[in-house]
């Protein structure tokens, strides 16, 4: 998840580790260097912290060029073998690599077959392999790079190097890759933190560009080798805001990486045949034997839970999402035909691997939902689906959020198609709006009114979120995001609850966000009104030239979607309300008291 590269005079090590160490915020479980010495590329790497890969190092490695990785594993558990960089077999060729490889296995397959031997499971080693493929087809190194890059699908940040040269490669294709530029000295970085101590000044690299570093300087060409214009910037940042880049807090940062984050849960996965959906993590007919599905977790997770559930209910398919702390006293019977399925961003609190333990001993069948590889909750269910949201630092949940419950909404129309046989009603329908999450968002963040809606109301005694439907969740994440990090009073409701008891608690200084997705919304309406006669302002979180707009106070703007997925953009508009208002109060935002990021005790 975090890339160095070095050339210049002098020894790489340093500047190598240095730059681990700065990438450690990003989160990783294993780390590596490769460095170029007199007699061949030298490679050490293990799971665990760069602290641990320092010391495993002993003798320093000299060599002048050299690249270095964090990885945070997302394909293959966190071992040595799968730490980064990849050789070939001869350790000719070492690489570093973010991203995904969407044709790996097909690459595999066919490098394989000629003869080349894979020693890890991860995508990544097909790029030193399809390196060494060219080399072995009389390829000068650079012509070498420039093909292996080309036969990529996906995504990637990629930096090669090639045994005897003082030369590094490196190509970009939707993840991130900087330049940092100093008198004879040159990196390249995932990010720019990794080589702030060495130099200012640098150059962020476009999809399709291919750099060619060496100690005279660095040539930026497309992947044809056509040279391109790049210019340099001075970053003005302190090494500690480094990490977050141009935001303030990390959950904003967070917030604003929806977009990315989607588009990687995504990526590869839907494809639909026939108009049957398939996951292209399970075969079709994986769940023909489902009979019902139980959720677990807790927190956040419980929530996109809930969204799943919800969403499996209306395609069909008998669900329930239960808190994972109260299984133990009360979880409805299971069999064989029972899917479980925790949700857990960490993959390691307590409470879920706990209700997930207790499921498989009582006969159900299990699936983990994470965002980690390698985590417990991973290893301990029968199968598992990742999230790739990528590491989160902010302790308030935010893109893994959206991220769980995108993955559920589609594990659940895929688990409905199996055990219906035949695709959901509204798949059609939902597949494009579905894709063009990354950008429905994107265009959210755009436009937002959140931070004025936030101090509008900034003096309220509490804060009430309702809503109907997949919008219910919305409204219990949206109060839980607003209580954690502003330490205010917070609650969410269904919407039709709202006059069943706290209704009670309305008055001037209450406002209601009202959140609409387009199920029985006339409904809801009717519901903020009950509480706007009674003095409460109402917020309106819906598309614009919704009928609520008139009637609310306030408004806050989503694009307009499936009614699938409107709650959880609906939920970004409240993220960002939440984070504001934090904000105004001057709260630590990524760190709130009395709260940590994954608890492991029940
Ligand atoms: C902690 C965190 C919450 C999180 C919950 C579940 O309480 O503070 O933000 O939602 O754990 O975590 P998990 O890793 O299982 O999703």
């Amino acid at each position: 998840c975090g890339i160095i590269g070095r050339v210049g005079d002098g020894n790489a090590l340093e500047p190598l580790l240095t730059g681990l160490e700065n990438l450690e915020y990003r989160g990783y479980d294993s780390a590596g260097v490769a460095v170029q010495n007199g007699s061949g590329i030298n490679v050490q790497k293990r799971s665990g912290k760069v602290e641990e890969l320092k010391e495993s190092i002993g003798e320093p490695l000299k060599g002048e060029v050299g690249i270095g990785h964090t990885r945070w594993s997302t394909h293959g558990p966190p071992t040595d073998a799968n730490a980064h960089p990849h050789t070939d077999e001869s350790e000719d060729v070492a690489v570093v690599h973010n991203g995904i490889i969407e044709n790996y296995v097909e690459l595999r397959e066919r490098l394989a077959a000629s003869g080349y031997e894979f020693t890890s499971d991860t995508d990544t080693e097909v790029i030193p392999h399809l390196i060494q493929y060219y080399l072995d087809a009389g390829f000068d190194s650079e012509t070498a790079f420039r093909r292996a890059i080309d036969e990529l699908e996906g995504s990637y940040a990629v930096t090669a190097m090639v045994t005897g040269e003082h030369v590094l490669y490196a190509a970009r294709q939707g993840s991130p890759l900087v330049v940092g530029m100093e008198d004879g000295e040159y990196f390249l970085a995932s990010d720019v933190p990794a080589f702030l101590e060495y130099t200012d000044s640098v150059v962020y690299l476009e999809d399709g560009d291919v750099v060619v570093v060496d100690e005279d300087g660095v040539e930026f060409t497309d992947l044809e080798g056509n040279p391109i214009v790049r210019t340099s910037e001075t970053v003005e940042w302190d090494p500690e805001q480094a990490g977050k880049g141009e935001y303030d807090h990390f959950m904003l940062k967070e917030i604003n990486e929806q977009p990315t984050s989607l588009a990687q849960a995504i990526e590869g996965r839907i494809d639909p045949v026939n108009g049957r959906i398939a996951l292209s993590d399970f075969e079709p007919g994986t769940f023909d034997d489902v009979d019902s599905v139980q959720f677990v977790a807790c927190g956040t997770s419980y929530h996109a839970a809930l969204y799943g559930s919800l969403a499996l209910n209306q395609a069909g398919v008998h669900s329930t999402a239960l808190l994972a702390n109260e299984y133990s006293v009360s979880a409805p019977p299971v069999d064989e035909n029972t899917l479980v399925i925790a949700v857990t961003q960490s993959g390691e609190t307590a409470d879920t691997l706990s209700a997930l333990k207790q499921a498989a001993a009582e006969g159900a069948r299990t699936l983990t939902v994470t965002n980690v590889v390698g985590s417990t909750a991973a290893r301990a269910a029968d199968d598992t689906l990742f999230i790739r949201a990528g590491p989160e630092i902010g302790v308030a949940a935010t893109k893994t959020f959206s991220s769980q419950a995108v993955m559920l909404t589609l594990l659940g129309q895929r688990i409905a198609d199996d055990v219906q046989g035949e695709p959901p009603a509204d798949l059609e329908t939902l597949l494009p709006e579905l894709e063009s999450m990354p950008s429905t968002i994107d265009q959210l963040l755009e436009y937002s009114n959140a931070a004025s809606i936030a101090e509008q109301y900034s003096e309220s005694r509490s804060y009430f979120f309702i809503g109907r439907g997949l919008g219910f969740p919305v409204a219990l994440e949206g109060a839980l995001k607003f209580k954690e990090i502003t330490y205010e009073h917070a609650e969410g409701f269904a919407s039709g609850e709202l006059k069943h008891g706290p209704l009670a608690l309305v008055t001037p200084e209450t406002p209601v966000f009202a959140i609409f997705t387009g199920q029985e919304d006339e409904k809801t309406l009717k519901n903020a009104e009950e509480a706007q006669t009674r003095g409460a302002p109402v917020v309106a979180v819906c598309p614009d030239g919704h009928p609520a707009v008139e009637v609310a106070d306030e408004h806050l703007t989503i694009p307009d979607t499936d009614s699938d997925l409107a709650g959880l953009v609906a939920n970004v508009q409240l993220q960002l309300v939440s984070y504001y208002a934090a904000d105004l109060l001057g709260r630590p935002i990524d760190k709130p008291r009395n709260l940590a990021k994954s608890v492991t005790v029940e």
